[in-house]
């Protein structure tokens, strides 16, 4: 129980770095106050661009996976116990303590974890999102579907109780999308057009 706690509070730290936050302050602008105003990847790519967009998902999946590999790898934790510390990182990033307790909406800290549990989900999870995305140009549509069908695909092959964490993992990504659920359903919701993203 004390191992499950300590680990929860590395997760939430970690996560808590607010990386979608740092990169866009460091170019003058305060993500919370353009686009969609969520600290995430998907407004800064919308905000500053498809490089800088992606780098800034791949540092806040970052958040999820090191910790993640590293109890694995340096104090030899079962790696379905580590899915812990991802969850409380995606936890961390939607309620940072940096934040004021606010914060994105963690589909980059669900792929950092679907990445420290097979290397290969990683590219997996992209092959079902980037068509997705680019047929539909909706990054929420596309991150929870690629949740949910990643979320099958872990209980077939990673077994019940990673599958049980991907569970929790897409009810929070469904929880902390409702309002662009909402705007999916009226037909209001934000498109992000990726190429032309890179081309900015
Ligand atoms: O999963 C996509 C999510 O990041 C959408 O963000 O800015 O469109 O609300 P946003």
């Amino acid at each position: 129980m004390m191992q499950a706690i300590f680990l929860a509070i590395i997760g939430y730290l970690s996560g808590s770095i607010p990386f979608s936050y740092i990169i866009p302050k460091l170019k003058g602008i305060d993500i919370r106050k353009v686009g969609s105003g969520n600290v995430g990847g998907t407004n800064v790519l919308r905000n500053l661009g498809g490089v800088i967009g992606f780098t800034t998902m791949v540092l806040d999946g970052l958040k999820a996976f090191i910790p993640m590999l590293i109890a694995m790898k340096y104090f030899g934790l079962p790696k379905d116990e580590t899915i812990i510390i991802g969850f409380f990182a995606a936890i961390g990033h939607s309620y940072s303590i940096f934040l004021g307790f606010k914060g994105g909406k963690a589909v980059a800290c669900t792929v950092g974890t679907l990445t420290g549990i097979k290397g290969y989900f990683l590219p997996l999870f992209l092959a079902i999102w980037t068509p997705i995305v680019l047929i539909t140009k909706y990054v929420s549509l596309g991150s929870i579907m690629s949740v949910a069908v990643m979320d099958v695909i872990v209980f077939f092959i990673a077994g019940k109780e990673a599958g049980l964490w991907i569970l929790a993992f897409f009810l929070f990504t469904v929880f902390r999308h409702r309002e662009n659920i909402a705007r999916l359903i009226k037909g209001e919701e934000r498109k992000t057009d990726l190429i032309a993203a890179f081309k900015n």
